[in-house]
């Protein structure tokens, strides 16, 4: 049984108000319907055993050219149908005709609900293949805006009412379509042909395939979800909200099923993926971006942000902390206010305290860099120290150069490095130095003035 799902995303995104199309809105640091075609990826990989396929195909129209490229990028065996003018649900899965024929069963997914989970996907099918038509629909106390899902004394379906179209009594009702729906290819064509645009938007609604069938006494299914928050439909921003609020929910879950101490988990941003060790504690408003990998025991304070990085065993990362691109090794400690960049790299037992910015640095075994530094385009040994205020100057205001520091040096308080330049293994620099040529092992090195003396002086008085 080949399974074609078709996502419907030509509509405008109205009552979005934005420029950008919809499906595209950024929902946990990622296009929105990219959630839902990660939901299609686990069905297919769920079905594989059964060797089934699974054909996904997207109905674009409204600003389609940069919903491909974007979609493209992530998902290039996608399959593409044109609906040029939105003319309603039921219209945009008729432009897709053409591939219905050949597949066994259709689930017709929307674009703009994006937190199905595979599961149910799956039991929509498995209905379908059972009952030729299967429905999701679940309770919502405030249904405004859904259509309304409308039974006949048995239970059994009779219509899906929209919300313009609904009388005072079905808007009463609180089963609602979610928009999902599974049915075989075969009856599908049957009955598109048969919509009319009769109603208060004067559109094809998909919808009315269940009034269709009502009548002709065909079976149909439902399949009621009691999760809320898989049938949550975007449709503005405050829906996108909710949905945002929704994910972070579940990625929270995630992470303390996966054995994190959430200090607060309503708390915690995850935007993208993170692999946790045991043990880690995570305080307040933490965010996570991109692929975040972190071992056992790590602890992350309140209000840091952590994106692209690998964190090892019991690293500590006080609060207030912006690490991008960096690996950082066991027992290594971070912050407070600490920014790591891109190509950082912390060996075991390093330390970077407040107000250290790190670039391009590799700092290797217990080196300390604890306050008030900028270091980029580094190589730093073990064992170092450098003094508050040290700062490498690697820009000449063209080019960028490097700063080689060996094992074991100390570098005084408030020097400046002028790179390219090499401090040698045990090499001392006094504080308040210039340092532009090399130091070699074991040297010290001081550039300041020394210091002078006046005995008794008088500083001058106001008149
Ligand atoms: C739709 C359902 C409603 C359901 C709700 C669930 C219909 C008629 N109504 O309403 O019963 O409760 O979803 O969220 O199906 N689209 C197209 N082409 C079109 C029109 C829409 O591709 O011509 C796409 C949109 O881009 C969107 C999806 O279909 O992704 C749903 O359209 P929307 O206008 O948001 O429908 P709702 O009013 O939310
Ligand atoms: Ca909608």
């Amino acid at each position: 049984m080949d399974i074609l799902v078709l996502i419907l995303a030509a509509g405008k995104g109205t009552r979005m108000r934005s420029s950008l199309p919809k499906v595209l809105q950024p929902l946990a640091g990622r296009p929105m319907i990219f959630h839902l075609l990660d939901a299609v990826g686990a069905l297919s990989e769920m079905l594989e055993e059964a060797e089934q396929r699974v054909l996904p195909a997207i109905i674009e129209g409204f600003s389609g050219e940069q919903l491909r490229a974007v979609v493209n990028q992530a998902y290039p065996d996608m399959a593409w149908v044109v609906q040029s003018e939105q003319l309603g649900t039921g219209h945009a899965v008729m432009q897709a005709l053409p591939l219905i024929e050949d597949s066994d069963i259709t689930l017709i997914l929307l674009g703009d609900a994006p937190l199905v989970y595979p599961d149910t996907l799956r039991a929509l099918c498995q209905s379908a293949e059972k009952n030729g038509f299967a429905l999701l629909t679940t309770i919502m106390e405030e249904p405004f805006g859904y259509g309304r899902i409308v039974r006949d004394e048995h239970n059994h379906l009779l219509a899906i009412v929209e919300e313009k179209d609904a009388s005072a009594m079905q808007k009463l009702i609180t089963e609602v379509n979610t928009g999902m729906m599974a049915i075989r290819s075969a009856r599908l064509k049957t009955y598109l042909s048969q919509l009319d645009n009769c109603n208060a938007q004067q559109e094809y609604y998909l919808t009315d395939l269940i009034g269709l069938m009502a009548k002709d006494g065909l079976m149909m299914e439902t399949v009621l979800t009691e999760d809320l928050s898989e049938s949550l439909g975007v449709n503005n921003r405050a829906q996108l909200a909710e949905a945002e609020a929704v994910l972070r929910y579940r990625q929270a879950q995630m992470l303390l099923h996966a054995g994190v101490t959430l200090i607060d988990p309503q708390r915690i941003d995850v935007q993208g993926t993170v692999e946790v060790g045991e043990d880690c504690v995570i305080e307040p408003n933490v965010f996570l971006a991109g692929s975040v990998v972190l071992g056992n025991g790590v602890r992350i304070e309140s209000g840091c942000r952590l994106s692209n990085c690998v964190i090892g065993d019991e690293v500590v990362i006080h609060s207030h902390s912006v690490i991008d691109g960096a690996v950082i090794e066991q027992g290594a400690e971070i912050g407070p206010f600490a920014r790591l960049r891109a190509h950082s790299h912390l060996a075991r037992g390093a330390k970077v305290g407040n107000f250290v910015e790190l670039k391009n640095a590799k700092i290797r075994e217990f080196s300390k860099i604890n306050h008030l530094s900028y270091i980029g385009d580094c190589e730093m040994g073990s064992y170092c120290n450098i003094g508050a205020g040290t700062i490498t100057c690697n820009y000449d205001g063209a080019n960028k150069w490097q700063t080689v520091i060996g094992d074991n040096v100390f570098v005084g308080s408030n020097s400046a490095l002028i790179a390219p330049v090499t401090l040698g293994d045990g090499a001392t620099v006094g504080a308040g130095s210039v340092i532009s040529k090399a130091v070699l092992p074991e040297q010290l090195a001081v550039t300041r003035a020394a210091m002078k003396t006046k005995d008794h002086y008088q500083r001058a008085k106001k008149k």
